[in-house]
This record gives structure tokens, C-alpha cells and sequence, in this order.
């Protein structure tokens, strides 16, 4: 009996020293690597694309890059990150060949945007944007924008300032997140024209389901719809000051989403961030100026076709 216990004893501990050196393991080495891009491709640049690729990524890449004092996407700290996640920086995507990503080819900002996996192999953990569902001519147009004479991407010399993801997270891009699949097939752009494709399509690839259902850890980002309380809102952003912004509920819900809203209401809140009678819409939710009354049109469209959610979120108050 008491050999057993001894025995038991030193078979924990042996387990004990193995966690450890795993634990030790993983806080001590890098953000796993991948396989880079092996494929050629070379965006169109045409004036069209570029200023289609400005928008876009007006809406979808400044939010993170953008630096007020460069007036450029040179980079700087990242405030919305939650604290157990480290300290982050949002690096300088200017076209700098030693401190931007001047020297970046077409094909490996494709593969970063669509997988997560930089041009050294290292994967992006999740604070950076992924769009594995965005149509081709779309990422065509942003990466053609991140190559072009456009102001905010003019090379600027600004260094990077290294981030400091934490243990979490390192742990976490070992065992749970993980890069997307490059498509096996190119990924088309809905008809414009069909008002609930479009605004599906824009729901979804704008990112709206991701900040407007249940949680980012139980969204869906390959299948978007399957997402938990898919657009019912109660996701927990932060705002720049660290505090969580709760999300509105977005289904057809009368009491509790925007079933009740008409359309125009809808349009003038997302493109104005006004809302009547209350105070505008706050960070991390921007005012979509950018978008046409089509787009935003369509996007109502579609939001008042899916599941209505029973899901009351109260308004973040500060
Ligand atoms: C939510 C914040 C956020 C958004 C939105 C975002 N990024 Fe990033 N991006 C980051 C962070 C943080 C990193 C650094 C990731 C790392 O350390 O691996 C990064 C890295 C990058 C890199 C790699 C640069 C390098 O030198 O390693 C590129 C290129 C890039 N982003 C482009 C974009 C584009 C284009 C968009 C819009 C489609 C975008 N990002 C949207 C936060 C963001
Ligand atoms: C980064 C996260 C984020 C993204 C992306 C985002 N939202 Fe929001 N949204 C919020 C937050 C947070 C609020 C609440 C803001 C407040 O209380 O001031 C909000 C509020 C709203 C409201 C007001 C609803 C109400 O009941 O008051 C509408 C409408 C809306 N968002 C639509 C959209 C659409 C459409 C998109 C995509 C084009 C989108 N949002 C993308 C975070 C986001």
C-alpha cells in the first residue's frame, strides 16, 4: 500500500515537471509557423480597383492601422485588445521597403489575408483581420489600394514597435486557432443587382455578424449564419478606454432587435451613426459613410430576412 502511494506520488510529480516544461515551452516560444505562399498572382491595380480597395479597406483595415499622426496606415498601439491578451501594435503596412510591406509580394498579402499567414510563415493570431470569404475581385481590390500611390499607404519610415502577445494567446494559436485554408476555387462576387445576396454578402464580409453575435470565440467565420445568436447582438468589444461596448441585437426581432426600425432609420443610424433622440453610435462602431444607399439598403434587406432572436442588450452607458 504505501509502495503504491510512493509510486502514485512520484507519477504526479513526473506529471507535474512534464506541464511544466510544456508550459515553459510555449510561454518561451514564438507564434507557430506555416507553409508560406506558393502560388503566383498578381493583383490588377487599375484605377477602378484602387479606389474600390480604398473604400474597402477604409471600412475594414483603418479601424486597426491607420495612425492619426502619420495620417497613414503606419501602425501604432492597439487599446481595444482585451488586457489578458498581451500588449499589441498594429505593424506599418505603408509601401516602406525596411519598415512597411514594401517588399511584400501580391501573392503573399493575398495569402495573408485569406489565410492568416504572414510572408516569414508566422501565423497572424486573431487581433488581425481575416477575410476567408470575401469575393476575389475584392481582395483584388484592396491589396491593388495597398500597392498604389494612394496617400495613406505612401511610404513612411516608421518602425514597428513590437507586440507582447501573452501566454494565452500563444497557447491558444497552438491548440485552438488556426489558419484557413486557401479557397480551391475562386470565390465570386454576388449580383449586385439581388439586394439580399449583396447584403448578405456584405453582412458578412464587412463584418458586422462577427461584432454583432453572441461572441467572437463562437462565431463562425467560414459559415457565418451558424454562428451563436447569429446578429442577436451582446458580443463584448472593448472601447478605447478598455470598456465593453455591447452590441446592438441586429435581427428582425420587434421588441428586441430592429424589426420595428424602417429602412431609412436603418441607413441613416449605420451611414450617419446617428441615433434619434439617443447619443451617436459609439467605438468600436464607426459611421459607414462610405457605403451607397444601395449597400446599406441591401444590408437591411437581408438582416429582415433572417431568424428574429429574442435577445435584449442594453445600450453601453459611460
Ligand atoms: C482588429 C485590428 C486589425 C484589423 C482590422 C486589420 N489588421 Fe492587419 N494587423 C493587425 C495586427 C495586430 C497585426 C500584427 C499581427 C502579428 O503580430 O502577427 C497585423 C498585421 C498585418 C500585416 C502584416 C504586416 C507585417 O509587417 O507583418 C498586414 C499586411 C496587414 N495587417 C494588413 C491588413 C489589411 C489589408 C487589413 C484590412 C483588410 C487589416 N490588416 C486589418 C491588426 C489589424
Ligand atoms: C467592431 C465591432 C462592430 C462592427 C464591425 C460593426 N458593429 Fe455595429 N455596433 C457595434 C457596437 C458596439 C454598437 C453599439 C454602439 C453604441 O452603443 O454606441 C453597434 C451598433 C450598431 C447599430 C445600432 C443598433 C441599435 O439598436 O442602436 C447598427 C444599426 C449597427 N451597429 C449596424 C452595423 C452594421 C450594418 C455593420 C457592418 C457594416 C456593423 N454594425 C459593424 C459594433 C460593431
Amino acid at each position: 500500500m504505501k509502495r503504491t502511494i510512493k509510486y502514485l506520488g512520484l507519477l504526479i510529480l513526473v506529471i507535474l515537471i512534464i506541464l511544466a516544461i510544456v508550459l515553459a515551452y510555449i510561454g518561451g516560444s514564438p507564434i507557430p509557423s506555416y507553409a508560406t505562399a506558393d502560388f503566383e498572382y498578381e493583383a490588377s491595380h487599375t484605377p477602378g480597383m484602387i479606389a474600390r480597395g480604398a473604400k474597402l479597406s477604409s471600412m475594414l483595415c483603418s479601424s486597426c492601422h491607420m495612425n492619426r499622426e502619420t495620417g497613414r496606415l503606419t501602425g501604432g498601439p492597439m487599446k481595444d485588445v482585451p488586457p489578458d491578451w498581451g500588449t499589441v501594435y498594429t505593424p506599418n503596412i505603408t509601401r516602406d521597403d525596411i519598415y512597411g510591406i514594401g517588399e511584400w509580394t501580391d501573392a503573399e498579402l493575398l495569402y495573408l489575408l485569406r489565410t492568416g499567414i504572414k510572408k516569414d510563415g508566422q501565423y497572424s493570431p486573431p487581433y488581425m483581420a481575416k477575410l476567408p470569404k470575401m469575393a476575389d475581385d475584392d481582395l483584388d481590390a484592396i491589396i491593388s489600394f495597398l500597392r498604389s500611390d494612394h496617400i495613406s499607404v505612401q511610404a513612411q519610415a516608421v518602425p514597428d514597435q513590437p507586440s507582447d502577445p501573452s501566454f494565452m494567446v500563444k497557447m491558444l494559436c497552438r491548440i485552438a486557432f488556426k489558419p484557413f485554408d486557401m479557397p480551391d476555387a475562386r470565390i465570386e462576387m454576388p449580383d449586385t443587382s439581388n439586394r439580399l445576396e449583396f447584403g448578405e454578402y456584405l453582412a458578412h464580409n464587412l463584418e458586422c455578424f462577427s461584432c454583432h453575435s453572441a461572441d467572437f470565440a463562437t462565431n463562425n467565420y467560414l459559415e457565418p449564419t451558424l454562428s451563436k445568436g447569429y446578429f442577436a447582438g451582446g458580443n463584448k468589444p472593448l472601447d478605447p478606454e478598455g470598456r465593453i461596448m455591447l452590441t446592438s441585437n441586429l435581427t428582425p426581432h420587434k421588441e428586441t432587435g430592429i424589426g420595428n426600425w424602417t429602412r431609412r432609420q436603418f441607413i441613416n443610424t449605420l451611414r450617419l451613426g446617428i441615433k434619434e433622440g439617443e447619443e451617436g453610435l459609439r467605438f468600436p462602431m464607426m459611421a459607414y459613410t462610405m457605403l451607397t444607399e444601395h449597400e446599406a439598403g441591401s444590408i437591411y434587406d437581408y438582416l429582415m430576412t433572417i431568424p428574429a432572436i429574442e435577445n435584449k442588450v442594453e445600450r453601453s452607458v459611460y
